[in-house]
């Protein structure tokens, strides 16, 4: 026997454990009650160190539930963070993008039987503000980009797909010389991340403006709007793997962006990365999920050999890498000597 068919029988025999009917119907009802209670601000008081106290009955039903998760406990009239529940505080990120942003998309599963795939249909503001609580989870990543831009001295550092600008928010106060532009193809999302700029004061420090960042045959009308002769960093986060699959790969799209900004010294890029196994527990939770939701839109993820040789090819060195639950990672790159 093949030691490949040794590791079929072996699986055959002892499979991994899968979901319960309990994982499936529990863990929905705890991710809309995570949700919940994140709309009221709840997780950011509680990974503060403050307690909470539930008034309306809504509120005590929500608490409840909480504590029967395992993510609180009670202490006289409030509650406070469990173990578990300071996970779920720092990964509501996650749980808000999967369960509010995506939910369009699987809810099309039931009419496209016949179809390859399905258009993501996205909650845009949902996948804004989670995205942004991701970005949140580990400051020590924004700490290590705002080091490295404002080590390099004044320049102009572009957000290529930045949502709600809160990555660009928190650069700028780590970075304060530096100036930023932020891209976003949703209007909507980037009216709201103006008012932030605006209600922040830094709208001389920081403009934001709706447009595609997706190489095409013409230019997209807002590279008009900005300098880009001035432009030293361009920074992308979670878009890089979607426009490569529409646009030919990963080098076809950083080479056009090259092109775009002639003066350009470094480059963020942070994507999740492919990560294969047959099993949900043979992969670290989140890439399950983020692979399905891709398989579904037929958008492509690629694995981080495909990502280190499109930035060899360009001539791009990686000087810092971070990762974030293994499959999300965060390149530095600076032109190779
Ligand atoms: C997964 S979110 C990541 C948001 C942000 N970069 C972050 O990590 O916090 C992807 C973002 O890219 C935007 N987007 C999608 N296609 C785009 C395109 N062609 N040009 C510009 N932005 C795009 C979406 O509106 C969304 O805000």
């Amino acid at each position: 026997m093949t030691a490949a068919t040794t590791t079929v029988a072996f699986f055959n025999q002892n499979p991994a454990p899968g979901l319960t009917v309990r994982d499936v119907i529990e863990g929905q009802t705890a991710a809309q009650l995570v949700v919940a209670a994140d709309d009221w601000g709840w997780w950011a008081t509680l990974l503060n160190g403050d307690s909470i106290a539930p008034t309306s009955g809504i509120q005590h039903a929500v608490t409840d539930g909480l504590v029967r998760a395992g993510f609180l406990n009670q202490r006289g009239h409030r509650y406070q963070l469990t173990h578990a529940g300071h996970d779920i505080a720092k990964n509501r990120g996650f749980i808000r993008v999967s369960t509010r942003g995506w939910e369009p998309t699987f809810r099309q599963l039931a009419t496209c039987a016949d179809q390859s795939h399905i258009p993501a249909a996205t909650e845009p503001g949902e996948v804004s503000r989670g995205c942004t609580d991701i970005s949140r989870r580990r400051p020590e990543i924004l700490r290590g980009i705002g080091k490295a831009i404002a080590t390099a001295g004044p320049g102009c550092t572009v957000d290529l797909g930045c949502a709600g600008a809160g990555r660009v928010l928190a650069l700028a106060a780590l970075a304060p010389e530096e100036r930023f532009v932020g891209v976003d193809i949703e209007a909507e999302v980037i009216a709201a991340a103006a008012a932030e700029v605006r209600d922040a004061g830094l709208a001389d420090r920081i403009t934001v403006l709706p447009g595609s960042v997706q190489p095409e045959a013409s230019e997209p009308a807002w590279l008009a709007a900005i300098d880009r002769d001035a432009v030293t960093t361009a920074m992308s986060f979670f878009l890089l793997h979607q426009l490569a699959s529409d646009g030919g790969g990963i080098a076809a799209v950083l080479r056009e962006w090259m092109r775009w900004f002639p003066n350009l010294r470094r480059f963020v890029i942070g994507d999740g990365y492919l990560l294969e196994a047959p099993q949900w527990s043979g992969q670290p939770w989140f890439s399950p999920t983020y692979e399905i939701y891709h398989t579904i839109t037929g958008v492509r993820l690629w694995t981080k050999e495909e990502y280190e040789a499109a930035f060899t090819e360009l001539g791009w060195t990686i000087t810092h890498s971070f990762d974030d639950h293994t499959m999300l990672v965060t390149s530095i790159l600076e032109r190779a000597a």
